[in-house]
């Protein structure tokens, strides 16, 4: 068989894709009142239809898994339907959407939260680093407080519930964000999860939790259309683990068991590994999940071709370039130049910076 590149089709569980170009999940900070999709969102994600696949922006699956000012939200009727045109706008278009579940635990803000209390987490920890945006700018973080076993499964619910409502949404699959910092992520690595029950400790407990909530999206819309994604050394929003290869190497290693669709990894790159990222070997992680990977973090044409080429990933995320270039595919076939981003109009905002980047003209187009 030949080396595949990245116009090579591939196969991620239930879903077919045209080309290895994956769009990253960006959260935009674009939704409406009660964080329900606008027709704007609809017009952008249907203008990047051309990705093999697109995994939307991170989507709260609950009031409790909120925290960032005009995210959208899949937990009320409102936020479905709002969903139900964007996968329909994309569709149209020929593209294939998953959604990505989304828990912030301790990243949150009583503002945001349920009568002003406080954020949840595994333990009592507060990121010693950053602050909290919220509504009124920016403001120190509290310390979260620490779930209760008895509340975890009203957590599995909650991933459960909005697996639920993005399967009537239309979506093509959903994607579980383990990435980043957020609540699944403080479970799994040990400097932020210090809890003494089955869920703390021994990597084996603190992977309970995503494995739980594995579980219960895949019995929702079955593994072929679930994938899952991890920053094995990313330290965003405070995080670190003892053993970044140890921990990540296990929760691979036992999401094989339910053979999803794909896993998706943010590599650290040189850049990352100069501000405090922990090197985790790719070849290592590649070798303990044995279905589909995509990786992310800093790919450009060339750099995603070798790294396909090198058997080392089966499709590759691009985040800023498809922010950029909506026919970023088509670009890249061509080996066309790129659109330059607007960084000042990556977050919040209409149209301007969003839905307003250009597709190439026929000129180009006929190089
Ligand atoms: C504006 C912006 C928003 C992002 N939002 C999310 C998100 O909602 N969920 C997530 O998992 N990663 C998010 N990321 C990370 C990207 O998915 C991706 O991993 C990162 O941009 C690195 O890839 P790139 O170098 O191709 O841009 C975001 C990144 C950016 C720049």
């Amino acid at each position: 068989m030949s080396t595949p590149d990245l116009f090579t089709p591939v196969r991620l569980g239930a879903v077919e894709t045209s080309n290895r170009i994956i769009m990253a999940p960006l959260t935009r900070m674009r939704a409406g009142p009660g964080r329900v999709p606008t027709a704007l969102m609809a017009t952008y994600y249907a203008q990047r239809a051309a990705a093999g696949l697109i995994v939307s922006e991170a989507t709260s699956v609950s009031q409790q898994g909120t925290g960032c000012p005009n995210a959208p939200g899949i937990y009320t009727d409102e936020q479905t339907a709002g969903w139900q045109k964007v996968t329909a706008a994309v569709h149209q278009a020929g593209g294939r959407i998953f959604l990505q579940l989304w828990h912030m635990g301790r990243i949150s803000h009583p503002s945001f939260q349920p009568e002003g209390g406080l954020p949840v987490a595994p333990s009592a920890i507060a990121p010693r680093t950053g602050q909290a945006l919220t509504e009124k700018g920016m403001q120190p973080y509290v310390t979260p407080r620490a779930l209760s076993k008895e509340e975890l499964p009203g957590i599995v619910t909650q991933y459960a519930d909005a697996a639920q409502r993005a399967k009537s949404a239309g979506f093509d699959g959903v994607e579980i964000h383990n990435a980043n910092g957020y609540l699944l992520d403080q479970f799994l690595r040990d400097g932020t999860n210090k809890r003494t029950d089955e869920y703390g400790g021994p990597v084996r407990n603190r992977a309970r939790l995503t494995l739980e909530v594995t579980a219960a999206v895949v019995q929702v819309w079955g593994a072929d259309r679930v994938g899952i994604r991890f920053s094995p050394g990313g330290v965003f929003n405070d995080m670190s683990d003892s053993n970044p290869l140890a921990t990540f190497s296990h929760v691979l290693h036992e999401l094989n068991r339910f053979k999803l669709a794909y896993a998706h990894l943010i590599v650290s790159t040189d850049d990352d590994l100069k501000h405090g990222a922990v090197p985790v070997p790719l070849p290592a992680l590649r070798k303990e999940f044995h279905g589909p990977l995509i990786v992310a973090n800093g790919f450009n044409r060339a750099t995603a071709t070798q790294v396909l080429a090198e058997d080392l990933a089966d499709a590759v995320a691009f985040g800023h370039l498809f922010i950029a270039n909506p026919d970023l595919p088509e670009r890249f076939r061509l080996d066309a130049p790129l659109n330059l981003l607007d960084e000042a109009r990556l977050y919040g905002g209409a149209g301007q910076g969003y839905t307003d980047y250009p597709a190439m003209g026929p000129q180009l187009a006929r190089r």
